[in-house]
């Protein structure tokens, strides 16, 4: 799957929803302990690897879960949580 990293963190530009044929990225809509989210995440379990979120951010915050920079590794479980909460 892919995964939204750091670089989202403020930004959002939500450019990687528009290109998503399967509509797994999503924003924080005021899940507890997520009210305050300032990025968006991706689904794992819905993201099809296609890969046509990766060059739509300008911010470039989006990686394959294996090319996800060593510093914001801790972003694949991040993304994951979010939507295994309770
Ligand atoms: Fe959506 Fe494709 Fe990006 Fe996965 S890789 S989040 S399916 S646009
Ligand atoms: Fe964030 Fe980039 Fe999408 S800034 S909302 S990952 S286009």
């Amino acid at each position: 799957a892919y995964v939204i990293t750091q670089p989202c963190i403020g930004v959002r530009d939500a450019s990687c929803v528009d290109v998503c044929p399967v509509d797994c990225i999503h924003p924080s809509s005021g899940e507890p302990g997520y009210e305050e989210a300032e990025q968006l995440f991706i689904n794992p379990d819905e993201c099809i690897d296609c890969g046509a979120c990766e060059p739509a951010c300008p911010v470039t915050a989006i990686f394959e879960e294996s090319a996800v920079p060593d510093e914001w590794k801790s972003y694949i479980k991040i993304n994951a949580d979010f939507f295994n909460q309770g």
